[in-house]
């Protein structure tokens, strides 16, 4: 279904939920662990604290910036009524740019050879390199021109109703099949790894918008960005919400035995997940539904991925073959900061 499409029909849709797993009945959490009231006091008294902070931010969110508003820009009101917003970077800016990130390309290339040639896992910190912007002046001043001249600065701005914006973070990543995070989740067992893997919502929320941009093209199977059509909308600024993003920060966050203890031990109101895709079971209605749901944003090199942290969306689950990208995202701000002019102190 196409982006245009899959908003018209959700135009008149009831509003969702956000995936509620029963815990209690998963074969790799309530199957194998018992909740423990010890355990229980423990996990509590480590979440809450986390908790606390999350909703404290949300309300300082909140009062700084307001609800997102969306109506002014073409990308600010699609990321407004469909959480995302698909565009294409012009050769002049997408070619200096993807000629700046080759080195780290490279860099982690080599360091995915090292690791598949030693039979080990590819972990998520080997496929990333985050770009500094002391490190890679270069590439952050590509990256923020590039970002300004697509209007996603202006986007950013329009969607939350601020009058500036930053570049707030970049990182180059580089997928390819094999990566720990998105097979064997459980860490053996015989658990079937369900359709929805690595569905989740960003446990950092803040106001402005994230983006996946190709620097090679993506099809189907070298793990496209995906996302759920208007699932920002669904219990919108809920404390569901606030709970999943305190779980993401959570040390008992992983997959691990241990961690699915503690979580099968907590109160099943605070078994909530911001990454829960990978414990929907394989099989359920729900599942296929938001399979169904996707909106598999296969495309060219220089694509440009625009979505809200609050969407439900995934990416980088290659199956095969590879997909390089940089990932970005701008933050809006409460006062304009006046960027210094070019060659300002220069003799
Ligand atoms: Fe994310």
């Amino acid at each position: 279904m196409s982006a245009p499409d899959a908003a018209a029909s959700l135009e008149d849709a009831p509003p969702r939920a956000l995936p509620r797993i029963d815990y209690g009945a998963h074969p790799a959490y309530g199957g194998m662990f018992e909740p423990a009231k010890w355990l229980r006091r423990h996990a509590q008294a480590t979440l809450e604290p986390i908790l606390e902070e999350v909703r404290r931010g949300d309300r300082e969110r909140l009062s700084a910036f307001g609800r997102a508003r969306g109506q002014g820009t073409g990308i600010s009101r699609e990321l407004a009524a469909q959480g995302f917003s698909l565009r294409q970077l012009e050769p002049r800016a997408l070619e200096p740019l993807s000629r700046a990130a080759a080195p780290l390309v490279r860099i982690i290339r080599a360091r995915l050879d090292e690791l598949a040639a030693a039979g080990l896992p590819l972990s998520f910190k080997a496929a990333q390199e985050v770009v500094d912007r002391a490190v890679h002046p270069e590439l952050w001043t590509l990256a923020e021109d590039a970002m300004r001249e697509a209007g996603l600065f202006e986007a950013a701005m329009d969607y939350a109703g601020a009058p500036g914006a930053k570049l707030k973070s970049a990182a180059v990543m580089v997928n390819r099949p094999g990566q720990a995070w998105c097979t064997d989740i459980f860490r053996g067992g015989d658990f079937e790894t369900p359709p929805t893997v690595g569905f989740h919502i960003d446990s950092v929320v803040f106001s402005g918008l994230k983006l996946v941009l190709y620097l090679n093209d993506v099809d189907a199977d070298q793990g496209p960005f995906g996302v759920i059509p208007a699932s920002h909308l669904w219990e919108p600024e809920s404390d569901g919400r606030a709970i999943r993003r305190a779980f993401d920060r959570w040390p008992y966050l992983s997959r691990g035995p241990n961690e699915r203890r503690a979580l099968v031990s907590l109160p099943p109101e605070l078994q909530l997940k911001a990454e829960f895709g990978g414990d929907m079971p394989p099989e359920a209605p729900e599942t296929l539904d938001l399979v169904a749901r996707e909106h598999v944003a296969t495309g060219p090199r220089g694509q440009l991925n625009a979505f809200v942290p609050e969407a439900i969306h995934r990416g980088g689950i290659t199956r095969a073959g590879e997909r390089q990208v940089m990932l970005l995202s701008i933050a809006a701000r409460r006062a304009v900061v006046r960027a210094p002019e070019r060659g300002a102190g220069e003799p």
